[in-house]
């Protein structure tokens, strides 16, 4: 992380050490390494996820850089379950009293539905739209009241596939499109309360969400996997559709929610920020099937 991009997120008004950071999902991939850095920067944090133990890991990775001695609190939880949720929510609110940030980040990728639609299945739409979509519009109500209080902000984790269509993969993008639109009519519903609603649209970024489709990326949660280990097929493809040259990175994304969560964006709301290397750009659909 660049010297300039510190100062930048340190500056007046950030109030990094007082915010309250409420990531959704943070026990593997760009949730896990956002946590991570959000400790860096002294915030506060309530970490959801399902699986205990590497909640507990990035718990302790957070520890080792956080700059104070804030309890972090972990709540394992289906974030598709209303009583998940709700736990989730008041747990954060009567430990810290607050909630800044509330970060959406649940949630399954194009590798999970490898249909045509000419073959989904009902179960499909259902699933991925529970955890893509629904998990976060139901969070996100849970947490309004306390975000009005604080003048807080949302971002939502989306994806390129939001916009660039992927044959075989349309569920996902029908909910990622989903999660766009949602970002844009809540900015829009809670903007007189000072609440700002943005989301990151991530493009490849090897975590275990693409580890199923392509190739093993089994690795410490927050931690950035071996780009190496990465199957020919993800290499062959994805590689040379984002224009950079490379694929994301967990950090790329992470910088670009300390962005969004910081006083230095106060005048952004609604808005798509794409982290994908110029992949969208590109504008061509993939055949997944
Ligand atoms: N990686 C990419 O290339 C990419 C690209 C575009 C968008 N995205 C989006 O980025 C977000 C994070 O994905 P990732 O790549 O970091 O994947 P990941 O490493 O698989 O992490 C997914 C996270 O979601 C949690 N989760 C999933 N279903 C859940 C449920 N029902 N209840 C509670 N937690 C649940 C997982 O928790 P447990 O591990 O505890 O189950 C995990 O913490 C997703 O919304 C994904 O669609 C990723």
């Amino acid at each position: 992380m660049s010297l300039r991009f510190v100062e930048a997120f340190q500056s007046p008004g950030a109030q990094s050490g007082r915010r309250l950071i409420a990531v959704e999902c943070a026990s593997s991939g760009i949730g896990a390494r956002a946590a991570i850095e959000f400790a860096r920067h002294g915030c506060k944090l309530s970490l959801g996820g399902r699986n205990k133990d590497n909640l507990e890991i990035v718990r302790s990775k957070c520890h080792e850089v956080l700059p104070s001695s804030f309890e972090i609190l972990t709540s394992v939880g289906d974030i598709t379950k209303d009583t998940d949720r709700k736990s989730l929510v008041e747990r954060t609110v009567e430990t810290f009293g607050q909630i800044d940030v509330l970060i959406n980040n649940a949630g399954r990728g194009a590798g999970h539905t490898s249909e045509l639609f000419s073959q989904v299945e009902a179960e499909t739409l259902d699933v991925m739209f529970s955890i893509n979509v629904f998990s976060h519009v139901l969070v996100t109500k849970l947490a309004i009241p306390h975000l009005i209080k604080t003048k807080g902000c949302v971002v939502n984790i989306s994806s390129v596939w939001s916009t660039v269509p992927a044959v075989g993969a349309g569920v996902c993008c029908m909910t990622k499109a989903s999660v766009d639109m949602f970002t844009k009519v809540l900015a829009a519903e809670m903007a007189q309360y000072g609440v700002r609603v943005n989301s990151i649209n991530p493009g490849s970024v090897p975590t275990n969400l693409t580890r199923g489709r392509n190739g093993p990326t089994t690795t410490s949660p927050g931690d950035e996997p071996d780009i190496s280990e990465l199957n020919q097929k993800y290499s062959e493809y994805s590689l040379p559709m984002h224009p950079l040259g490379r694929l994301g990175s967990v950090y790329d994304v992470s910088h670009a929610l300390l962005f969004l969560s910081s006083e230095n964006s106060s005048f952004i709301t609604g808005q798509h920020l794409y982290v994908d290397g110029g992949r969208s750009l590109r504008g061509e659909y993939l055949a997944y099937v």
